[in-house]
């Protein structure tokens, strides 16, 4: 069979390129020391910021939502499937957002992927009149692969054009946006960077948007629960207000369960509810998960999420302070996210074999997550670690360096 052939060559060039991929199976709740193929590791590599993903008060919660409403909601939102603990959940994301966004709106959606495919979608098409009309949606070069896939999906089913600003670069942006004479422009960007842990320039971009009359969506996926006195985010952290931000958050990261919501001023949440496709022909999420997710929302913003934001960022300090590599680069990051990138993915994948060795479980990342030639490990932190745990990790990768760069001494001299 012509497909089966082509798909074992496929195959096969992945294993020449170091770049196949492979699943490794737990068999434990998400924890620091999960069993993984029946070995126990140290996992730094879950998105489990806060630590809440085995929290009690979580796991009572989806049980007693469960318990009340069922296991599954039967329809989409806009046939059957919205039930009351999807509007209590909504009602509750806006309320947390409204103090940066007038006039706030949140929908709920099954996963952060989905809600950045409906909000990027749903936008573009506010322009339909093509002969009066036109659309650019701005794109960064690091976004994360869902946002690209929101663009993509955008120009080909609107008449919108893409226009990819490099990684931090406002003044090439800018230079774009004034010669820009499209009717509807948006600006699509991580809040926190997924791959490099560093934050853009959010409150820049948003001046940028208000000069140019943009609109500015930020996936703040990584920055939900853990940004922000109280956990709200990108926003709250750095202060900022508009009706023209678009914020969306997930909700299987920092806040320990699923889904993904999109805020933003009213009237482009009501629009976004009638255009979205992901939204309008999916089966709503199981309530019982939205009735669990206003728990962790009571936890993120409570005296208990405050304690955890504390040690998380003390734990990102003691690495920033002790993690000193002699060859390996680590990046200027000051969120969980703290990569080091090794650059072949042949050396990625060796090293993140010799720390599962170590009993640790940190897989490489490689193209196309990352561009190429940077390929590397994605260290994340987690209010659930120890300090103990942490200065362990170090000086194992302290030493695996020291043999790595042995072997290749040996290998060239
Ligand atoms: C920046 C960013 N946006 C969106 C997503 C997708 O979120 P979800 O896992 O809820 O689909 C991810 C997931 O890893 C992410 O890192």
């Amino acid at each position: 069979m012509y497909a089966l052939n082509k798909a074992q060559a496929r195959l096969t060039e992945l294993d020449q390129d170091f770049l196949r991929r492979s699943l490794r199976t737990t068999d434990s709740p998400c924890e620091t020391s999960p069993l993984v193929n029946g070995q126990r590791l140290k996992a730094f590599c879950s998105n489990d910021y806060l630590g809440l993903a085995n929290h009690p008060d979580l796991i009572a919660a989806l049980a007693a939502g469960a318990k009340r409403y069922g296991a599954g909601s039967g329809a989409s939102h806009l046939i059957s499937g919205h039930s009351i603990a999807h509007e209590n959940l909504e009602r509750a994301l806006a309320t947390l957002q409204a103090p940066y966004i007038p006039h706030a709106k949140a929908l709920f959606f099954c996963t952060g992927y989905l809600a950045n495919l409906s909000a990027i979608t749903a936008l573009a098409s506010l322009e339909n009149d093509s002969a009066k009309g036109s659309t650019t949606i701005y794109s960064g070069k690091l976004n994360h692969a869902s946002l690209i896939d929101g663009v993509r999906l955008a120009v080909a089913q609107t008449k919108a054009s893409t226009v990819i600003f490099d990684h931090h670069d406002l003044l090439d942006l800018e230079h774009k946006l004034k010669l820009d004479s499209a009717t509807l422009k948006i600006i699509v960007t991580d809040g926190v960077f997924s791959m490099d842990g560093d934050l853009a320039p959010i409150t820049e971009l948003l001046a940028l948007a208000e000069r140019y009359d943009t609109l500015l969506i930020v996936d703040d996926a990584h920055g939900f629960g853990v940004l922000g006195e109280e956990g709200c985010g990108i926003l709250e952290a750095l202060d900022l207000h508009s009706q023209r931000l678009i914020y969306i958050g997930t909700l299987g990261k920092a806040a320990g369960i699923s889904g993904a919501f999109i805020c933003g001023e009213s009237t482009l949440i009501e629009f976004i509810l009638q255009k979205a496709r992901p939204y309008i022909y999916s089966t709503a999420t199981p309530p019982a998960i939205a009735h669990a997710l206003l728990s962790s929302l009571q936890l993120i913003t409570s005296a208990e999420g405050k304690q955890r934001r504390q040690q998380l960022y003390n734990l990102i300090a003691i690495w920033q302070a002790e993690m000193v590599f002699s060859s390996w680069e680590k990046m200027s990051s000051n969120t969980a996210i703290q990569p080091i990138i090794l650059g072949e993915n042949r050396v990625a994948l060796a090293v993140a074999q010799l720390l599962s060795e170590a009993g640790y479980w940190i897989p490489a990342i490689r193209p196309p997550t990352v561009p190429n030639g940077s390929a590397r490990l994605r260290v994340t932190f987690s209010a659930s670690h120890t300090v103990v745990e942490v200065r362990a990790l170090i000086s194992t990768l302290q030493q695996i360096e020291l043999k790595v760069l042995a072997s290749k001494e040996k290998l060239h001299g």
